[in-house]
């Protein structure tokens, strides 16, 4: 088996997106490009994956942590410098070496293996990627000679009159011989419109020495879309908006409005499952079989499981189990725990909260720092009260309390097994199990008080 290396180029500052975030960091459905680049290496059989990250690239590195190797390219000289600080890594060695930008997010795997085993197959030194493009600004020319051959690139700013009406563009990822590669690498030069060390250069100098260089023209410009700026970003974004969601519907979800329906890359939703317009589901989270989601609602790394509702409504970092229903207008926030049969009502908070089997908050209530039992009922306006401004503490409502209306628990405080709180009360000793506590003041009845008050006027 042929030894497989690749090398990805992320060292690049990314002036052109005028943000203080490497150009490759930027997030397309969730996940950093480059991370999309690297995944998508992963499932290639490649024995080393070397990112070239730039001088400080710290958050390029965690990101990626794991999953690639790094080099430092402290200047960036242009895309042959870059993939040159390889060389103390893979030089000498025997083999195909993919080398591809961090900026071409959704390039899939399909098209990189395909790349990889056109290039073997012919025993070629280079192998270029190629699209057609129907406006082709920005990108390097294809320049084939009469023969068709591919012969060099041309960079859109280096390029003649001519070369500029060219529509086969260089997508950036190649696959060469390692060794012709780095041997080459030390002939190119910086002499051009940008005083860079082009990469694509590597082409010309294989081809002058009678190597066999060749392209694998890819049907789809789309996939090859380089990301240099937001208008880019937007667009890689909305296409790879389209093929996730394409791929939910096709594994058995219904999207309303998939136009209108934003899921990140690594979400697994269920059979069944329903989500209605304005629906985002971010980074890890998980749904299960049969649930409906929306319309206009936000999940953030939750898991939820088996036919569960969810109607406008916004949960972070939670789990919720199966025949929960939530919304419309419920917060649900980092930490909290939904068990099965649950009802989560209209404007109700939950926070950092266990919250039992088949319970019920209805309507209009904030439970935070919170372990709620099963088949609790926690009225209308009912709150805890968790915070003194310095410390946050512990409320305990066990198994089968019933919460009446508009009731404060100031914690840390415990209502035992089956109590019940008189509505209006403002809790903040522990309530004894089967108890009823009621703290309000009594009411008082001035018989006939009302004609006094309207004499009076
Ligand atoms: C590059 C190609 C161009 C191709 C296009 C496809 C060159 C000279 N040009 O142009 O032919 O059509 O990609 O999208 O290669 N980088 C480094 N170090 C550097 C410079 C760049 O790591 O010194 C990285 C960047 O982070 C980026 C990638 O290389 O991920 C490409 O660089 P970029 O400046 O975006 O090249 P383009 O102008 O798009
Ligand atoms: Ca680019």
């Amino acid at each position: 088996m042929i030894n497989r290396f690749a090398v990805v180029l992320a060292a690049g500052q990314g002036t052109r997106m005028k943000s203080k975030l490497y150009k490759v960091l930027h997030p397309v459905c969730g996940k950093p490009m480059v991370e999309h680049v690297v995944d998508n290496i992963s499932q290639l059989e490649v024995n080393h994956t070397v990112t070239v990250v730039g001088f400080g690239a710290e958050m390029v590195k965690e990101h990626l942590e794991g999953k690639s190797e790094f080099v430092v390219q402290e200047e960036q000289l242009g895309t042959a410098h870059a993939v040159m600080q390889a060389k103390d890594a893979l030089g000498g060695q025997k083999g195909t070496t993919l080398v591809i930008c961090g900026d071409t997010p959704l390039i899939t795997v399909a098209t990189m293996s395909a790349l990889v085993k056109q290039h073997e197959e012919t025993g070629a030194k280079a192998t270029v990627l190629t699209a057609l493009a129907e406006d082709p600004s920005g990108y390097g020319r294809i320049i084939r000679n009469a023969q068709g051959e591919v012969e060099r690139i041309v960079e859109h700013k280096d390029a003649n009159e001519d070369e500029l009406t060219v529509k086969e563009i260089n997508t950036g990822t190649y696959c060469f011989d390692n060794e012709a590669l780095f041997e080459a690498l030390d002939n190119v030069s910086n002499e051009n419109a940008q005083g860079e060390y082009y990469l694509p250069d590597v082409i010309e100098i294989l081809k002058k020495k009678k190597e066999l260089v060749t392209a694998y023209v890819t049907e789809d410009f789309e996939e090859t879309l380089g990301v240099n700026d937001r208008i880019a970003l937007a667009e890689a974004e909305r296409i790879m908006r389209t093929r996730i969601n394409r791929e939910h519907m096709k594994n058995g979800v219904t999207i309303t409005d998939p136009a209108n329906t934003y899921i990140d890359t690594d979400v697994i939703i269920g059979s069944d499952t329903v989500i209605l317009p304005g629906t985002v589901i971010q980074g890890k989270s998980k749904i299960g079989d049969g649930c409906k989601l929306g319309p206009n609602t936000e999940v953030h790394n939750c898991e939820i499981s088996h036919n569960t509702t969810v109607q406008q409504s916004v949960l972070s970092d939670s789990a919720v189990g199966s025949h929960v229903k939530i919304g419309p207008f419920a917060h649900i926030r980092p930490g909290t725990n939904i068990q099965d049969e649950v009802k989560i009502g209209n404007f109700v908070e939950i926070k950092k909260t266990s919250f039992g089997k088949g319970s019920k908050a209805s309507h209009l209530s904030y439970i935070g720092d919170a372990e709620v039992g099963d088949n609790v009922n926690i009225g209308c306006g009912s709150i805890t009260v968790n915070y003194d401004g310095q410390n946050k503490f512990l409320t305990k409502i066990n198994d089968d309390v019933f919460v009446g209306c508009n009731s404060n628990l100031v914690a840390p405080v415990t209502i035992k097994e089956g109590a019940y709180i008189a509505a209006g009360s403002t809790i903040t000793d522990d309530v004894p199990e089967s108890a009823l506590a009621i703290a309000r003041a009594r009411q008082v009845n001035k018989e006939n008080y009302a004609e006094k008050l309207k004499s009076k006027k």
